[in-house]
């Protein structure tokens, strides 16, 4: 979503601005600017469109001279993407200028109430309400300004301000939306997104909910939103700078694809200790594991999807009744959560709105939760009682796919791990399942290699309108993803349906030449998927199999098979997901989609 970079120090500001900017487009976007103090007054430039926009606008930043500014990339919520909407906002006379990421839940309430005192607006955002509430405030002291502003409003708010009347200060502020600060020898930064000043400092300040910086070159001061001056520990990051660089790739999404054997490693190997599986963050013992009578995940997106294999995958190995619940459904209806119940929220960015909001959701009914988070230091992490970390590294493209796969695996080992502790699985069982994890690395790579095939395939069907997954059980769950992955990136029509509900309504839109990809992972409910490929094909459909190697009497169904090598049948999810993330992949690249920056969507959504 949007996006927040700041500068303060002894260089020219906008070039640093938009570097940070351009690292944080991953987020998803639709317009840009930048305000920047020229010695006498703030110039805003903003512009509706790419960065390169703007770039282009500022010639790289070089025409808007100053050393200290604030930017910003704005994913639309109020007002239509425009020029006019776009980040960021000025008071009146210009002196007081304010970047925001979030939502300002009362700003109708505050707009009417400035209308009444004379404020005329010229946008439609939520976002200008604040540049004239800190006008309407602001009496000489801008510290009281900010915090008599955070008081006011209600909503989520990540915020940049700068005042003309301090040209060596930038205001930052936070409640539910992530920003980072930072420092080198050259000045302070702000960002909302650790990727965006990386490449300047390691050294961060996770702001806390309802905190404010105050940024000057060479320091910063962090207080409450009562004014009361308060110390940090900075945290240093650990990500290799290039991990967020595409590094020859064509783009983020193959980059990542081609990493998932490693972060599959990275996630597997430091919980397998020799024969058994140690994840020394779950806090628990093997009698608490024990008594944990049934298991809540909550998620969005494909970290839902994979808390629906998890489903599967826990209840088949430990014998846990497992419910899964999208975080925005879950936070507000109600939820029944009884003792002995454990919740389980998965966020590859650890800021997800609804997702944050359902964990705080379950602590405050007195429940303990348990992140699977990639992103250190995010939200989820912070709030989380214990957090079990997907080792996958930034992940930037929006569509995801390393860390998908890391959530898949954090779940095998958690699913293995209670039913180890609860005599659900014997010895011979158990050492077989920890050699089949440990192969899946070199199980996915193979897939990767075989690439060539699939994007021959995908080449087929850049023209199609309609295309179904359908599945049973854990190929259920695969289809939810494989679908997702096609139509985020492509924006071809996509649904995933559980194969045998195809038969209650969406037979009905299969007609000559549709293709339905079948996923049959699962021996024991081979022969049901094939009745239903059958049926389909009847029906005039292209099939599309993804299968084991094993199962060959499906090439009388099917129109073209993929192998997946043989693993465990609660494993086959991660290697199932790799020809159909590929077959995503080639399908956007061969209608020249933005791959990595797909229309209308955001890698991390942080309002609900
Ligand atoms: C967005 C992303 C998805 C992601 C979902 C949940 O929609 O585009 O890739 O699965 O959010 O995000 P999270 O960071 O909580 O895993």
């Amino acid at each position: 979503m949007c996006g927040i970079v700041g500068y303060i120090g002894t260089k020219q500001a906008a070039p640093i601005i938009l570097d940070g900017l351009s690292k944080l487009e991953y987020r998803g976007y639709d317009s840009a600017g930048m305000a920047i103090y020229d010695g006498g007054k703030i110039n805003i430039t903003k512009s509706v469109g790419r960065l390169k926009v703007l770039e282009n606008l500022t010639h790289g930043g070089e025409t808007m001279p100053g050393i200290c500014g604030i930017g910003h990339t704005r994913w639309a919520t109020h007002g239509v993407p425009s020029d006019t909407n776009a980040h960021p906002h000025f008071n009146a006379d210009e002196t007081i200028t304010v970047v925001h990421n979030g939502i300002i839940e009362n700003y109708l309430h505050l707009r009417q109430m400035l209308s009444d005192k004379g404020y005329k607006f010229v946008s439609e955002t939520d976002t200008e309400v604040l540049a004239h509430l800190l006008d309407y405030y602001y009496k000489g002291n801008p510290m009281e300004a900010v915090t008599k502003v955070l008081h006011r409003v209600e909503g989520s708010y990540a915020l940049g301000i700068l005042f003309a009347d301090c040209p060596d200060q930038i205001f930052a502020a936070r409640k539910d939306s992530p920003l980072v600060v930072g420092q080198n020898g050259d000045g302070c930064f702000i960002a909302s997104d650790v990727p965006a000043i990386l490449k300047y400092t390691r050294k961060v300040y996770y702001v806390d909910n309802q905190e404010v910086v105050r940024l000057r070159a060479d320091h910063m001061h962090f207080y409450s939103v009562d004014e009361e001056e308060m110390t940090k520990e900075p945290v240093t990051i650990e990500w290799d700078a290039n991990a967020a660089e595409k590094a020859g790739y064509e783009h983020f999404m193959l980059k990542e694809m081609y990493e998932q054997p490693k972060t599959v490693t990275d996630t597997l190997l430091p919980r397998i200790k020799g024969r058994d599986i140690v994840i020394e963050e779950l806090n628990m013992s093997d009698e608490e594991l024990n008594a944990i009578n049934k298991i809540h995940i909550v998620a969005c997106g494909s970290a839902y999807h994979a808390g629906v294999t998890g489903k599967y995958v826990i209840e088949g190995l430990a014998r846990i009744p497992v419910e899964v619940d999208l975080a925005s459904e879950f936070r507000y209806r109600n939820p029944i959560l009884e003792e002995g119940a454990m919740v389980i929220v998965i966020s590859q960015s650890g800021e997800t709105a609804d997702t944050l909001a359902a964990l705080r959701e379950s602590k405050a009914r007195g429940f303990k939760v348990l992140g699977i988070v990639n992103v250190v230091g995010s939200s989820i992490a912070r709030e989380a009682d214990n957090v079990m970390y997907t080792w996958a590294g930034p992940e930037i493209a929006v569509a995801t796919t390393k860390a998908y796969s890391a959530q898949l695996v954090a779940l095998y080992l958690l699913a293995m791990k209670f039913g180890r502790a609860r005599g659900k699985i014997d010895d011979k069982t158990f050492a077989s399942l920890l050699g089949d994890l440990k192969r899946l690395p070199n199980q996915i790579e193979m897939l990767l290699n075989n690439k060539l095939k699939i994007q021959k395939f995908a080449n087929r069907y850049i023209g199609a309108k309609d295309v179904f997954f359908i599945g049973r059980g854990i190929d259920y769950a695969i289809s939810l993803e494989g679908s997702l992955k096609l139509k985020e990136i492509s924006y071809i029509h996509s649904e995933a349906y559980a194969a045998g509900e195809l038969k209650h309504g969406t037979i009905s839109l299969i007609e000559e030449g549709t293709l339905v990809a079948a996923v049959s992972t699962q021996p024991d409910l081979y022969a049901k998927t094939i009745s239903n490929m059958v049926e389909v094909k009847a029906r005039g459909a292209f099939v599309l199999a993804v299968t084991c190697e094993e199962n060959k009497e499906i090439e009388k169904a099917a129109d073209y098979v993929i192998y997946i090598p043989e693993t465990n049948p609660y494993f086959t999810n991660s290697l199932a997901i790799i020809p159909l993330q590929l077959f995503g992949y080639y399908v956007a690249v061969g209608k020249g989609c933005d791959v990595d920056k797909p229309r209308n969507l955001a890698k991390s959504v942080t309002v609900e």
